[in-house]
């Protein structure tokens, strides 16, 4: 009985070894839904080729719709004969329609091109509810942005202190890049609404059937252009896997970034307790292992990518079964993000921001040095000169172990006739921030527009 479905030309069974190595019901069962759904349009098109008499249609949709509850309320499920979810669900539409009627449908159609649709209407219903989790994190950093419209905090390149910035241009800048994944996915779905139903095992079917039919049926945008691209290429799961490895590492990028300010030498942040976990044996311990499990998950979101990337390169046209390990990098891709993303978006919500202490590290380490630079040259001195007068404070205040704000009238003036008391406008954080006020800047004004921004594109998603 293995190998239901062509068994015709062989005198044997498939060896036990085949017959493990080939199943794929552990993991492509849960596409049993978008199965039934497509064959359910398949019968459809059968009917109206003239392929099955009314009746039949009738008996054949009848069954697959019981065969559906039944999958998924558990009573009907694969066995270890089944080869895939395929097999399984064709044996169990012949139990319910019979047969005569339930052996007719496979006509016209091939597992071929059924699992190249069925991983399209899979991956389509999974990036809406990726995106929308997605959603979830940009609308946590903006409402955690809107809330601190004006706290500074010390802005870092290298990770070394370099200019003050507001904490919400900083958490903008963790919301803007997972915008764009989200973009990136809703671009995808345009590409990824082709329907492969009806290219058969790679040259299109021979029976009359209507593939624009089944793709309307399906909520595609219309049949693919040509059965062989139809039946063996898979660039877009390969672009729904880096779409999800990016997502990962814009994750993780905004994690890593938690993890430090939540140490004890930033300060910056306390997490809430229902986002922390503690240790085994170190009672004081409050660790940040969402964070450190968004920087985890990301390897194997990006390994998922590659492995994928891995089985494709050099593959022959049409279809070879290497495509059947399609499914696995992109199905722990959505199962790992399905339960990250919530986790983050929690976590980001619930963070508590040090603002005192983070506007007390603001202009610490010499950050506002490059404000007397361009205050310099906004007194039409030339910026290479700007920029070794303003060096030459540091230098002086680092001898004394002073700060910038604490040169005297003289020593300003000692170190250059061009720093006259004027320049003192701009050593403070406030003015510093309230200077960079170009579209894009991180000026309190610009910054209140850019989260009403953020919000409009996360509601426009
Ligand atoms: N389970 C296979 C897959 O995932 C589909 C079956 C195609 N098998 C075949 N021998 N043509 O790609």
């Amino acid at each position: 009985s293995s190998g239901a479905l062509w068994g015709g030309r062989f005198s044997g069974g498939p060896a036990d070894a085949l017959t493990a190595l080939s199943r794929s019901t552990h993991f492509d069962w849960r596409l049993a839904d978008v199965d039934l759904r497509g064959s359910v349009a398949h019968a459809r098109v059968l009917h109206r080729a003239g392929l099955l008499d009314d009746d039949a249609l009738a008996t054949m949709v009848a069954a697959l719709e019981e065969l559906r509850s039944d999958v998924a309320s558990g009573a009907f499920a694969p066995v270890p004969d089944d080869e895939d979810v395929h097999s399984a669900l064709e044996r169990g539409l012949i139990e319910r329609a019979g047969a005569d009627v339930g052996g007719r449908l496979r006509a016209g159609r091939s597992r071929n091109d059924q699992i190249a649709t069925l991983i399209r209407m899979y991956l389509r219903d999974q990036a809406r509810a990726l995106a929308a989790l997605a959603l979830d994190v940009v609308d946590a950093l903006v409402d955690q942005a809107s809330a601190h419209p004006t706290a500074p905090m010390p802005g870092r390149t290298h990770l070394q202190h370099a200019q003050p910035v507001l904490l919400a241009h900083h958490l903008l800048a963790h919301a803007w890049p997972l915008l764009r994944d989200v973009e990136r996915w809703v671009d995808w779905d345009r590409r990824a609404a082709r329907s492969p139903y009806g290219s058969g095992a790679l040259a299109g079917s021979s029976l009359g059937l209507d593939p624009a039919a089944v793709a309307a049926d399906l909520g595609f945008d219309g049949p693919v252009e040509n059965s062989i691209d139809g039946t063996a290429s898979r660039d877009v799961v390969a672009e729904f896997a880096f779409v999800a490895a990016m997502a990962g590492v814009d994750l993780s990028r905004l994690a890593e970034d938690v993890i430090l300010w939540a140490t004890k030498e930033f300060g910056f942040v306390r997490l809430d307790d229902a986002y922390s976990t503690g240790s085994s044996i170190m009672p004081q311990k409050k660790n940040p292992d969402v964070a450190e499990l968004a920087r985890g998950k990301a390897g194997r979101l990006v390994g998922d990518l590659t492995g994928l990337l891995t089985t494709l390169k050099g593959l022959p046209l049409a279809y070879n079964r290497d495509l059947q390990e399609d499914k696995e990098p992109v199905f722990d891709q959505v199962d790992t993000l399905l339960v990250l993303l919530p986790a983050v978006s929690g976590m980001v919500a619930t963070l508590t921001f040090d603002t005192e202490r983070m506007a007390a590290l603001a202009p610490q380490g010499f950050s506002l040095a490059t404000d007397v630079a361009e205050w310099l040259v906004r007194e039409g001195v030339p910026f290479r000169v700007a920029h070794e007068v303003a060096g030459a404070c540091v230098r002086a205040c680092e001898e004394r172990g002073i700060e910038l704000w604490d040169l005297s009238d003289d020593d300003l003036a000692t170190i250059s006739g061009h720093l006259t008391p004027g320049v003192r406008s701009v050593l403070t954080v406030e003015g510093s921030l309230a200077s960079r006020s170009a579209v894009g800047g991180t000026a309190p004004v610009r910054v209140a527009e850019q989260v009403e921004a953020a919000r409009r594109r996360s509601a426009e998603l």
